[in-house]
């Protein structure tokens, strides 16, 4: 039975951070790429249908990881920044992929204060891909939601429902926090990606309307 006690995955201190990202950096130096969820051609199908809305300009992809989400977005005409607090990471997703509209930088959004480019309503996407439960969610969605363009700006999570994994597989949050997490926008949709229904995707749309 998986204890929900074992779903934070924020680290506490500064000292735990650097572990956490020790971790990271070894997982994105190994010689096999290994990916909780590749993305798929539905995946990027419902992204254009209910991310992009058409005068969708400029997106971040937090926690970015490889980059595969973050070079899709600037191939659909997005100029897309993509964060990570890996450098191995970055550097790995900055070998991938070279785009003119995608850049990747290093930052660590737990125990820093967000970039400074990260100004309040500018942004019409911003996308945080299986990587909302390594911050704090309430901080995090905070955040997001300042950044993006009051009435136009999308949000698109990526998160494992809890209820739904595997036994040890525990980085999800129970559906009843993935469903508040659609309080206080103009308009949301959800859907899943993945048969079983443990990986569900939200775009979450204006986030002025509270
Ligand atoms: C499960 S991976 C998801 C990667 C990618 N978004 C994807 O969908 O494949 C979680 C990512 O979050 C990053 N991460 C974890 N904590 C972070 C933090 N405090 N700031 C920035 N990135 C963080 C990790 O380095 C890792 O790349």
């Amino acid at each position: 039975m998986n204890d929900l006690a074992d779903t934070i995955r924020v680290p506490a201190d500064a000292e735990q951070a650097l572990r956490m990202r020790a971790d990271w950096d070894r997982f994105f130096s190994q010689p096999v790429m290994h990916e909780n969820l590749s993305l798929t051609s539905f995946e990027i199908g419902q992204f254009r249908r209910h991310v992009l809305s058409g005068h969708g300009r400029r997106a971040v992809d937090i926690g970015c990881g490889w980059g595969f989400l973050t070079a899709a977005m600037a191939q659909m005409g997005l100029w897309t920044t993509g964060y990570d607090w890996s450098p191995v990471a970055v550097a790995g997703a900055s070998n991938l992929f070279d785009h003119k509209r995608l850049e990747f930088k290093v930052h660590d959004f737990v125990t820093e204060t967000p970039p400074r480019e990260l100004v309040p309503g500018s942004l019409d996407v911003v996308a945080c891909r299986l990587t909302l439960p390594y911050l704090d969610r309430h901080i995090a969605m905070g955040d997001f939601r300042r950044w993006l363009k009051p009435h136009t700006g999308t949000l698109y999570l990526v998160v494992q429902v809890w209820e739904r994994q595997q036994p040890g597989m525990i980085r999800g949050y129970p559906n009843a926090v993935v469903e508040d997490l659609r309080q206080g926008w103009a308009h949301t949709a959800r859907w899943d990606l993945d048969p079983a229904g443990e990986y569900t995707a939200l775009a979450l749309t204006g986030p002025g309307s509270q």
